[in-house]
C-alpha cells in the first residue's frame, strides 16, 4: 500500500511507543520495588491468559537489541515510560540510582543513533506502597509524583527535551477504580472520579518542576479519546452522545485546557450520588488553575470511535458493543476502524482547545499475526490501518491542525495489560517463549514511509 507520507512537515516526529510494564520484565532487578501492576497481575483471575509482566519482552535485558531495531526502522523519536518503582522502589524516600541508570543508558543509546527520547513519567505502574497508602485516591500521591518527576527530570533533563507527565488518566482512573479491570482493581465510581482528579492535578504540578530541571523542555500530557456520534438523530440518542462525550472526553480535556470540569457532567455525577454538593469535594481551591498550567503540546492517543445509543451503558462506556457496524472492519481488540473520526477529532481539539502542538502519541492496531513461510509476518491489515490513519492525519494537517508527530503503538508485541499476551500490536513480532524478534511487513512499510517523508 502506498505510503501517504509526502507533505508531512520536515521536522515531523516519526516514532514508536511502548511502556515500562508492558515490555521491561525484570520486576526486581537492581532494587526495583513492586508496582500495582506487578501486584495485580499476580492475583488469580486478573489476567485473561494468566500471564504477568515478570518477563514481558525482557526489554530490561534486551534494550540494546531493541534500540538497534528502532535504528533500523528509521524513527527519529521513541516514546517510552519510566517505571516509578525503579527510581523510588516505595514511591517516595530514597532514590535508587541503579534504576535511573537504566534509563540514563537508554537515553544515551537513543541519542547516539539519532532518536529523540519522549519520556512518559506515568504509564499506570504506581508503586504498590503508595497504593497501600491510598494510591491516586489520596492527594499525597500528587506530591509524591511531583517529587518523582523532579528526580527524573534532574537526572535526564540535560538530554531529554520531550516529556509526557501522565498517560491516559481516564483509563487509569476508570478501568482501574470503577471497572476493576486494570490495577489497582477497584470498583467504585466516586473513587474513579477522585483518582482522575489527582492524576490531572499531578500533571499540572509536575509541569513547572520538569521545566525547572530540563532547559528548553517541551512538556505535555497524553490523553486518550473516544470520538463519537449519536447512533440516530432521535433526541434520546443525541443527548446520550453528549453525556458519553462528557464522560469520556470533556471531563479530562476541559480542565487541562483551562475550562474546568464541564458543568453538565458535574450535575450528572451529583445526581448519580457520587458526591453531595454542586462542586465535587475533591476539587480544592487552586486545583483548577494548577491542572490548566499551560503545556507545550497535547499527546493524543487515538484508536477508535463509536456511535452512541441511549442508555447508561453506552453513555458511560461499560464495554457494550458499538452501536453500528464498521464498514472498515474491526481490529482484534474489537475496536471499529474509523480513521475519519481521527481527522474530525483533531480539528475539534484545534478549534475548541487550540493546543500549540498535537502529537499523536499512540495509534495502532492489534491483529493475530504469526510468522508464515520463510518467517515472514504478513500483516497487511496493520499496514492498511496505519496508512489510513496517516492519511487522516495528513488531512488534518492540510486543514491547519498543528500535528507535530505520530507514534505507532507499538514497537513490539507486548503485554496488553489484563489481556496479557492475547493481543499483538507490534511492528515487530515477538515469540513470547524465546523472545525472538521478527520485524513484520508493517515494520518495513513504516520504515519506507518514514524514509519517503524525509526525502530519502
Ligand atoms: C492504550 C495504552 C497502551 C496500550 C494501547 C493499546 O490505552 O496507553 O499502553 O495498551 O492502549
Amino acid at each position: 500500500m502506498h505510503a501517504p507520507t509526502s507533505s508531512f512537515p520536515p521536522d515531523f516526529a516519526w516514532g514508536v511507543a511502548t511502556s515500562a510494564y508492558q515490555i521491561e520484565g525484570s520486576p526486581q532487578a537492581d532494587g526495583k520495588g513492586e508496582s500495582i501492576w506487578d501486584h495485580f497481575a499476580h492475583q488469580p483471575g486478573r489476567m485473561l491468559d494468566g500471564s504477568t509482566g515478570d518477563l514481558a519482552c525482557d526489554h530490561y535485558r534486551r534494550w540494546e537489541e531493541d534500540v538497534a531495531l528502532m535504528a533500523r526502522l528509521g524513527v527519529n523519536a521513541y516514546r517510552f515510560s519510566i517505571a516509578w518503582t525503579r527510581v523510588f522502589p516505595e514511591g517516595t524516600g530514597s532514590v535508587n540510582a541503579a534504576g535511573i541508570g537504566f534509563y540514563d543508558r537508554l537515553v544515551d543509546a537513543l541519542l547516539e543513533v539519532g532518536i529523540a527520547p519522549y519520556v512518559t513519567l506515568y504509564h499506570w505502574d504506581l508503586p504498590q506502597k503508595l497504593e497501600e497508602d491510598g494510591g491516586w485516591r489520596s492527594r499525597a500521591t500528587v506530591d509524591a509524583f511531583a517529587d518523582y518527576a523532579g528526580v527524573v527530570s534532574a537526572a535526564l533533563g540535560d538530554r531529554v527535551v520531550n516529556w509526557i507527565t501522565q498517560n491516559e488518566p481516564w483509563v487509569a482512573a476508570f478501568l482501574g477504580h470503577r471497572d476493576g479491570e486494570f490495577a489497582p482493581g477497584r470498583t467504585d465510581f466516586g473513587e474513579a472520579l477522585t483518582a482522575g482528579h489527582h492524576l490531572l492535578l499531578s500533571h499540572g504540578r509536575a509541569v513547572p518542576v520538569i521545566r525547572a530541571n530540563s532547559p528548553g523542555a517541551a512538556v505535555g500530557i497524553s490523553l486518550d479519546c473516544r470520538p463519537s456520534t449519536p447512533a440516530t438523530d432521535q433526541p434520546a440518542d443525541v443527548s446520550a452522545q453528549v453525556h458519553f462525550d462528557g464522560f469520556r472526553n470533556r471531563w479530562f480535556f476541559d480542565p487541562v485546557f483551562g475550562k474546568g470540569y464541564p458543568s453538565d457532567m458535574k450535575a450528572i455525577y451529583r445526581a448519580q450520588g457520587h458526591y453531595p454538593s454542586a462542586e465535587p469535594p475533591f476539587v480544592k481551591p487552586g486545583d483548577t488553575d494548577e491542572i490548566a498550567t499551560p503545556i507545550d503540546f497535547l499527546g493524543l492517543n487515538y484508536y477508535t470511535s463509536l456511535a452512541v445509543r441511549a442508555g447508561k451503558e453506552q453513555s458511560e462506556d461499560t464495554g457494550v458493543p458499538p452501536a453500528v457496524p464498521a464498514p472498515e472492519g474491526y481490529t482484534e481488540m474489537g475496536w471499529p476502524i474509523t480513521p475519519g473520526a481521527l481527522t474530525s477529532f483533531l480539528s475539534r481539539i484545534h478549534d475548541e482547545y487550540a493546543p500549540a502542538a498535537i502529537l499523536i502519541s499512540e495509534n495502532g492496531a492489534s491483529y493475530s499475526d504469526a510468522p508464515g513461510p520463510g518467517g515472514v509476518v504478513a500483516d497487511d491489515r496493520r499496514i492498511r490501518y496505519i496508512a489510513r490513519h496517516l492519511a487522516a492525519t495528513r488531512e488534518a494537517l492540510a486543514a491547519g491542525v498543528p500535528v507535530t508527530g505520530y507514534f505507532v503503538w507499538s514497537l513490539l508485541d507486548n503485554l496488553e495489560w489484563s489481556r496479557g499476551f492475547t493481543q499483538r500490536f507490534g511492528l515487530v513480532w515477538v515469540d513470547h517463549q524465546t523472545q525472538e524478534r521478527i520485524p513484520k511487513d508493517s515494520f518495513f512499510w513504516f520504515r519506507d514511509a518514514i524514509a519517503h517523508s524525509r526525502g530519502r
